[in-house]
């Protein structure tokens, strides 16, 4: 029996920052942004938004099109939680008016952790093959103001519904999977930003690539033409060429840009999305090849810290009725510029306090953070 991702839907902030301007108020040159790192606007999100927002209206738009009572669990994945003990799932699944005979839970590991969820979903339809399991990617990407990483700053969710029999694609069986304990990045309990080792993360990324890898092909002997497009998880589209470059040498073949590029049409313009990352590569491979049916994809998954996987998926025929290419555009095309001085003040003005307060009502998005009572996140419905 075939289970994978039967459908999916996105969603991102209200603001947009664009690198020329962060280029222009630093004095860089923009090339090292659109070239250097492949990387041309951000998003940024308003005071009244956060991962729980994002997450419930890629949810609310995936679910206009399933029937909710299939659903046994919500598996909310993320790197930016709102709460050291309750899970943002859960705070989706009111909003959402979920069964309550359903399992909810947070899953935790850098980047990394979408995928571990979705895996956990996989094995449960295995087992329940009557069930719908939700996943939900979703994180804002926040560095603090002039370190290596703030123009890798981005923000969006994925929410994917995991079915046996799926119309998008199927997730096989045997994947590489690889952890080494360093410390390339991490964020303690009391920083709202990452600490980052910038070249170490490259190389602990590049020999995970590898670790991966090699564990994939030792589980199941897969080749590297049985592959017909790689999506490497996208800190910053240039880490997906080099993980691209450095695959190729290690196997030992050629393996042309043009087996990575669809997959970066997206992320290109959200900036990192952690756990959401790899998933708007997936979104974007769908969107950008109408030629994909029975081709295997090779996705690479990394989490700093560091865990990764190697899976493979097969594109479902048909794929092309069940694929929303404007709910992305609208995503994107509607997102409200700011400029950089802007961006510099939402940036200062994060508030990561649980003490009373309100928040200004900016986002036009169905859901909204309203702000803290009595230490408890209060949202609201729009
Ligand atoms: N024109 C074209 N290219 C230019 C240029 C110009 N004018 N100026 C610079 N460049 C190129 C550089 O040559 C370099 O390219 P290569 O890597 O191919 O050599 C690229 O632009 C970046 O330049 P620098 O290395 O000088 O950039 P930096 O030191 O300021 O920052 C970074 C790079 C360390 C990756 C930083 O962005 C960072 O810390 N990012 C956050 C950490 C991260 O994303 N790490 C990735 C692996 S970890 C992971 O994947 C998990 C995760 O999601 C965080």
């Amino acid at each position: 029996m075939k289970i994978g991702i039967h459908d999916l839907d996105i969603a991102t902030t209200h603001y947009v920052l664009n690198l020329d301007s962060m280029a222009k108020a630093l004095d860089i040159d923009p090339n090292k942004y659109h070239i250097g790192l492949g990387q041309d606007e951000f998003s940024v999100p308003a005071p009244d938004e956060d991962v729980v927002t994002m997450g419930a209206e890629a949810v609310a738009r995936l679910l206009e099109r399933h029937d909710k009572s299939k659903i046994r669990m919500v598996l909310f994945a993320t790197e930016t939680g709102i709460d050291q003990s309750k899970a943002a799932g859960v705070f989706v699944h009111g909003l959402l008016g979920l069964p309550q005979s359903v399992r909810t839970v947070e899953f935790k590991q850098a980047c990394y952790s979408g995928t571990a969820a979705i895996q956990t979903a996989v094995n449960h339809v295995a087992r329940y093959t009557d069930d719908q399991v939700l996943v939900i990617a979703s994180d804002i990407a926040r560095y603090a103001a002039d370190s290596g990483g703030e123009p890798t700053q981005g923000a969006g969710a994925v929410a994917m519904l995991i079915t046996a029999n799926p119309a998008l694609v199927e997730i096989e069986p045997d994947s590489g999977v690889f952890t080494a304990d360093v410390n390339d990045f991490w964020r303690p309990n009391d920083s709202s930003t990452p600490f980052v080792e910038g070249k170490l993360s490259l190389d602990a990324y590049l020999d995970a690539t590898i670790g991966a890898w090699d564990d994939l092909v030792s589980r199941r002997g897969v080749k590297i033409d049985d592959i017909h497009r790689f999506l490497h998880h996208q800190p910053f589209t240039k880490m997906a060429r080099k993980a691209h470059t450095k695959l190729a040498e290690h196997v030992g073949v050629e393996l042309g840009p043009e087996l990575i590029e669809e997959s970066m049409a997206y992320n290109r313009r959200l900036g990192n999305s952690y756990t959401a990352s790899l998933y708007f590569g997936l979104v974007a491979q769908l969107h950008g090849n109408d030629d994909l049916a029975g081709k295997r994809l090779g996705l690479f998954s990394y989490g700093s810290g560091s865990v990764s996987e190697f899976f493979t998926a097969v594109v479902q025929p048909g794929y092309h009725d069940h694929i929303y290419p404007a709910h992305v555009a609208d995503s994107l095309d509607r997102r409200v510029e700011v400029s950089f001085d802007e961006y510099r003040e939402l940036h200062a003005a994060y508030n990561g306090a649980s003490e009373n307060y309100e928040t200004e009502e900016v986002t036009q998005a169905p859901f909204r953070f309203a702000g803290v009572t009595d230490r408890v996140r209060q949202y609201e419905t729009r």
